[in-house]
Protein backbone atom coordinates (compact mmCIF):
# COMPACT_ATOMS: atom_id res chain seq x y z
CA UNK A 1 0.00 0.00 0.00
CA UNK A 2 1.65 3.40 -0.72
CA UNK A 3 2.40 6.20 2.12
CA UNK A 4 0.71 8.53 -0.15
CA UNK A 5 -1.47 8.53 -3.14
CA UNK A 6 -2.72 11.25 -4.88
CA UNK A 7 -5.27 10.99 -7.67
CA UNK A 8 -6.28 14.30 -10.12
CA UNK A 9 -5.24 16.60 -7.28
CA UNK A 10 -5.85 20.26 -7.83
CA UNK A 11 -5.61 23.50 -5.49
CA UNK A 12 -7.39 26.30 -6.59
CA UNK A 13 -7.52 30.06 -5.03
CA UNK A 14 -10.56 32.23 -4.89
CA UNK A 15 -9.13 35.94 -6.00
CA UNK A 16 -11.28 38.97 -5.16
CA UNK A 17 -11.73 41.18 -8.52
CA UNK A 18 -9.50 38.34 -10.38
CA UNK A 19 -10.04 35.32 -12.27
CA UNK A 20 -9.28 31.72 -9.86
CA UNK A 21 -5.82 30.81 -9.47
CA UNK A 22 -4.96 27.27 -10.58
CA UNK A 23 -2.25 26.55 -8.40
CA UNK A 24 -1.99 22.85 -8.45
CA UNK A 25 -3.67 21.29 -12.03
CA UNK A 26 -4.72 17.34 -11.54
CA UNK A 27 -1.69 16.11 -9.88
CA UNK A 28 -0.75 12.18 -9.75
CA UNK A 29 1.79 11.30 -7.24
CA UNK A 30 2.31 7.60 -5.24
CA UNK A 31 4.85 7.30 -2.64
CA UNK A 32 6.03 4.40 -1.18
CA UNK A 33 7.58 3.58 2.47
CA UNK A 34 11.61 4.49 1.56
CA UNK A 35 10.96 6.25 -1.44
CA UNK A 36 13.27 9.34 -2.18
CA UNK A 37 12.00 11.70 -4.55
CA UNK A 38 12.85 15.41 -5.73
CA UNK A 39 10.75 17.96 -6.84
CA UNK A 40 12.42 21.20 -8.91
CA UNK A 41 10.26 23.69 -10.54
CA UNK A 42 10.59 27.47 -10.87
CA UNK A 43 9.22 30.14 -8.23
CA UNK A 44 5.45 30.18 -8.26
CA UNK A 45 5.32 27.17 -9.52
CA UNK A 46 3.17 25.69 -6.84
CA UNK A 47 6.17 23.74 -4.84
CA UNK A 48 4.92 24.98 -1.13
CA UNK A 49 1.51 24.41 -2.28
CA UNK A 50 1.96 20.91 -2.74
CA UNK A 51 4.28 20.32 -0.09
CA UNK A 52 1.50 21.77 2.03
CA UNK A 53 -1.06 18.94 0.65
CA UNK A 54 1.22 15.78 1.15
CA UNK A 55 2.17 17.06 4.69
CA UNK A 56 -1.83 17.05 5.62
CA UNK A 57 -1.69 21.21 6.57
CA UNK A 58 -3.94 21.62 3.66
CA UNK A 59 -6.84 20.19 1.39
CA UNK A 60 -7.15 19.80 -2.11
CA UNK A 61 -9.80 22.22 -4.22
CA UNK A 62 -10.51 18.74 -6.13
CA UNK A 63 -8.82 15.29 -6.44
CA UNK A 64 -8.40 12.42 -4.53
CA UNK A 65 -5.38 12.16 -1.36
CA UNK A 66 -5.14 9.46 0.04
CA UNK A 67 -2.68 9.05 3.24
CA UNK A 68 -1.84 5.56 4.69
CA UNK A 69 -4.64 4.15 2.50
CA UNK A 70 -7.08 6.08 4.13
CA UNK A 71 -8.61 9.01 2.15
CA UNK A 72 -7.82 12.29 3.52
CA UNK A 73 -11.87 13.65 3.76
CA UNK A 74 -12.28 10.60 6.23
CA UNK A 75 -9.87 11.98 8.46
CA UNK A 76 -11.55 14.65 10.76
CA UNK A 77 -9.33 17.76 11.57
CA UNK A 78 -7.81 16.38 14.88
CA UNK A 79 -7.37 13.05 13.33
CA UNK A 80 -5.49 14.67 10.73
CA UNK A 81 -3.70 16.78 13.22
CA UNK A 82 -2.42 13.62 15.14
CA UNK A 83 -1.45 11.78 11.99
CA UNK A 84 0.59 14.57 11.20
CA UNK A 85 2.46 14.70 14.44
CA UNK A 86 3.01 10.87 14.63
CA UNK A 87 3.70 10.44 10.75
CA UNK A 88 5.53 13.64 9.41
CA UNK A 89 8.55 15.09 9.52
CA UNK A 90 8.94 18.89 8.25
CA UNK A 91 12.44 20.83 7.67
CA UNK A 92 12.40 24.59 5.93
CA UNK A 93 14.54 26.70 4.41
CA UNK A 94 15.03 28.90 7.36
CA UNK A 95 15.19 26.13 10.09
CA UNK A 96 12.52 28.10 11.93
CA UNK A 97 14.18 26.74 15.22
CA UNK A 98 12.95 27.96 18.78
CA UNK A 99 14.89 30.78 19.70
CA UNK A 100 16.40 31.12 23.58
CA UNK A 101 15.96 27.56 23.32
CA UNK A 102 19.05 24.94 23.31
CA UNK A 103 19.51 22.20 20.47
CA UNK A 104 17.91 19.45 23.22
CA UNK A 105 15.06 21.49 24.29
CA UNK A 106 14.44 22.24 19.97
CA UNK A 107 14.41 18.45 19.26
CA UNK A 108 12.42 17.42 22.39
CA UNK A 109 9.58 19.97 21.15
CA UNK A 110 7.43 17.02 19.04
CA UNK A 111 7.75 14.54 21.72
CA UNK A 112 5.65 17.41 23.92
CA UNK A 113 2.52 16.17 22.00
CA UNK A 114 3.83 12.38 21.82
CA UNK A 115 2.28 9.63 24.08
CA UNK A 116 3.45 7.05 26.23
CA UNK A 117 7.26 6.32 26.38
CA UNK A 118 8.11 9.00 23.53
CA UNK A 119 6.72 11.31 25.70
CA UNK A 120 8.42 10.02 29.16
CA UNK A 121 11.62 8.69 27.29
CA UNK A 122 11.63 12.39 25.40
CA UNK A 123 15.43 14.13 26.76
CA UNK A 124 17.05 10.73 26.03
CA UNK A 125 15.10 10.09 22.58
CA UNK A 126 16.58 13.86 21.54
CA UNK A 127 19.95 13.36 22.61
CA UNK A 128 20.37 10.14 20.42
CA UNK A 129 18.65 12.02 17.42
CA UNK A 130 21.04 14.44 18.48
CA UNK A 131 24.27 12.16 18.35
CA UNK A 132 22.87 10.79 15.30
CA UNK A 133 23.03 14.39 13.56
CA UNK A 134 26.67 14.69 15.05
CA UNK A 135 25.67 17.30 17.57
CA UNK A 136 26.30 15.40 20.74
CA UNK A 137 28.66 18.36 22.11
CA UNK A 138 25.91 20.83 21.45
CA UNK A 139 23.00 19.89 23.44
CA UNK A 140 23.22 22.88 25.18
CA UNK A 141 23.63 25.12 22.78
CA UNK A 142 21.30 28.16 21.78
CA UNK A 143 20.36 28.02 17.98
CA UNK A 144 22.41 31.77 17.41
CA UNK A 145 25.55 30.05 18.29
CA UNK A 146 25.06 27.52 15.85
CA UNK A 147 26.11 27.73 12.32
CA UNK A 148 23.75 27.68 9.85
CA UNK A 149 24.87 23.89 8.67
CA UNK A 150 24.86 23.14 12.58
CA UNK A 151 20.92 24.56 12.90
CA UNK A 152 19.82 22.67 10.00
CA UNK A 153 21.05 19.46 11.41
CA UNK A 154 18.93 20.19 14.67
CA UNK A 155 15.98 20.57 12.47
CA UNK A 156 16.45 17.39 10.97
CA UNK A 157 17.02 16.05 14.34
CA UNK A 158 13.87 17.44 15.51
CA UNK A 159 12.13 16.46 12.12
CA UNK A 160 13.09 12.49 12.75
CA UNK A 161 12.81 12.28 16.23
CA UNK A 162 9.57 10.61 16.53
CA UNK A 163 10.26 8.43 13.82
CA UNK A 164 8.00 9.69 10.80
CA UNK A 165 6.85 7.98 7.95
CA UNK A 166 7.55 10.99 5.72
CA UNK A 167 10.18 13.64 6.04
CA UNK A 168 9.30 16.68 3.70
CA UNK A 169 11.97 19.18 3.38
CA UNK A 170 11.27 22.48 1.67
CA UNK A 171 14.26 23.90 -0.23
CA UNK A 172 16.85 22.47 2.96
CA UNK A 173 19.73 23.47 1.77
CA UNK A 174 18.51 27.40 0.62
CA UNK A 175 20.25 28.68 3.10
CA UNK A 176 23.38 26.83 3.46
CA UNK A 177 26.53 26.98 0.71
CA UNK A 178 27.24 24.27 -1.35
CA UNK A 179 29.81 22.18 0.65
CA UNK A 180 27.60 22.45 3.86
CA UNK A 181 23.93 21.96 1.62
CA UNK A 182 25.79 18.74 -0.30
CA UNK A 183 26.46 17.22 3.83
CA UNK A 184 22.90 18.49 5.07
CA UNK A 185 21.77 17.20 2.50
CA UNK A 186 23.72 13.23 2.56
CA UNK A 187 23.13 13.65 6.62
CA UNK A 188 19.31 13.80 5.56
CA UNK A 189 19.14 10.62 3.19
CA UNK A 190 21.26 8.67 5.37
CA UNK A 191 18.79 9.23 8.38
CA UNK A 192 15.90 8.91 6.06
CA UNK A 193 17.02 6.00 5.27
CA UNK A 194 18.05 4.05 8.21
CA UNK A 195 14.75 5.03 9.88
CA UNK A 196 13.17 3.56 6.54
CA UNK A 197 10.80 7.09 5.86
CA UNK A 198 9.93 8.04 2.80
CA UNK A 199 11.50 11.32 1.96
CA UNK A 200 10.94 14.51 -0.50
CA UNK A 201 12.76 17.03 -1.42
CA UNK A 202 11.98 20.43 -3.09
CA UNK A 203 14.61 22.40 -4.56
CA UNK A 204 16.12 24.42 -6.78
CA UNK A 205 19.75 23.28 -7.15
CA UNK A 206 20.03 20.52 -8.79
CA UNK A 207 22.66 18.33 -7.67
CA UNK A 208 20.53 17.88 -4.43
CA UNK A 209 17.55 17.36 -6.99
CA UNK A 210 19.77 14.35 -8.30
CA UNK A 211 20.41 12.55 -5.11
CA UNK A 212 17.19 11.84 -5.12
CA UNK A 213 15.79 8.64 -6.35
CA UNK A 214 12.76 9.66 -8.51
CA UNK A 215 12.78 13.14 -10.04
CA UNK A 216 9.92 15.19 -10.79
CA UNK A 217 9.20 18.44 -11.95
CA UNK A 218 6.65 21.18 -11.79
CA UNK A 219 5.47 23.52 -14.27
CA UNK A 220 2.45 25.83 -13.36
CA UNK A 221 1.34 23.42 -11.32
CA UNK A 222 1.47 20.68 -13.40
CA UNK A 223 3.66 17.45 -12.02
CA UNK A 224 6.14 15.10 -14.37
CA UNK A 225 8.23 12.49 -13.45
CA UNK A 226 11.53 13.47 -15.35
CA UNK A 227 15.09 11.33 -16.20
CA UNK A 228 17.86 12.97 -13.63
CA UNK A 229 19.67 13.77 -16.73
CA UNK A 230 16.51 16.16 -17.06
CA UNK A 231 17.30 17.76 -14.00
CA UNK A 232 20.91 18.50 -14.90
CA UNK A 233 20.14 19.87 -18.56
CA UNK A 234 16.98 21.63 -17.28
CA UNK A 235 19.42 23.41 -14.90
CA UNK A 236 22.06 24.29 -17.43
CA UNK A 237 19.43 26.20 -19.58
CA UNK A 238 18.73 29.79 -19.02
CA UNK A 239 20.52 28.75 -15.47
CA UNK A 240 17.05 28.67 -13.81
CA UNK A 241 14.54 25.65 -13.24
N1 LIG B 1 -3.38 31.41 -0.29
C1 LIG B 1 -2.98 31.95 -1.45
N2 LIG B 1 -3.67 32.99 -2.00
C2 LIG B 1 -3.31 33.51 -3.17
N3 LIG B 1 -2.27 33.08 -3.90
C3 LIG B 1 -1.53 32.06 -3.42
C4 LIG B 1 -1.85 31.45 -2.17
N4 LIG B 1 -0.95 30.46 -1.96
C5 LIG B 1 -0.11 30.48 -3.02
N5 LIG B 1 -0.45 31.43 -3.90
C6 LIG B 1 0.18 31.71 -5.21
O1 LIG B 1 0.34 30.47 -5.88
C7 LIG B 1 1.57 30.40 -6.58
C8 LIG B 1 2.36 29.21 -6.09
O2 LIG B 1 2.82 29.45 -4.76
P1 LIG B 1 3.89 28.50 -4.03
O3 LIG B 1 4.21 29.13 -2.72
O4 LIG B 1 3.34 27.12 -4.00
O5 LIG B 1 5.12 28.58 -5.02
P2 LIG B 1 6.58 27.93 -4.93
O6 LIG B 1 6.75 27.05 -6.12
O7 LIG B 1 6.75 27.30 -3.59
O8 LIG B 1 7.52 29.21 -5.08
P3 LIG B 1 8.95 29.53 -4.38
O9 LIG B 1 9.97 28.72 -5.14
O10 LIG B 1 9.12 30.98 -4.62
O11 LIG B 1 8.86 29.18 -2.93
C9 LIG B 1 2.24 31.75 -6.33
O12 LIG B 1 1.97 32.57 -7.44
C10 LIG B 1 1.57 32.27 -5.07
O13 LIG B 1 1.57 33.66 -5.04
MG1 LIG C 1 8.01 27.74 -1.94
Amino acid sequence: MSLLRLRGVTRTVELPDAEPLHILRGIDLEVEVGDHLSVVGRSGSGKSTLLNLLGLLDVPTSGSLEFDGVPLDKLSVAERDRRRGADIGFIFQQFNLLGGRTALENVMTPLLYASGKQFWRRERLAAEMLDRVGLSGRLASMPEQLSGGEQQRVAIARALVRGPRLILADEPTGALDVDTGASVMKLLDDVAEASGAALITITHDPNVAALARRHYRLDRGVLTEVDVSRVLTLAQQAGSL
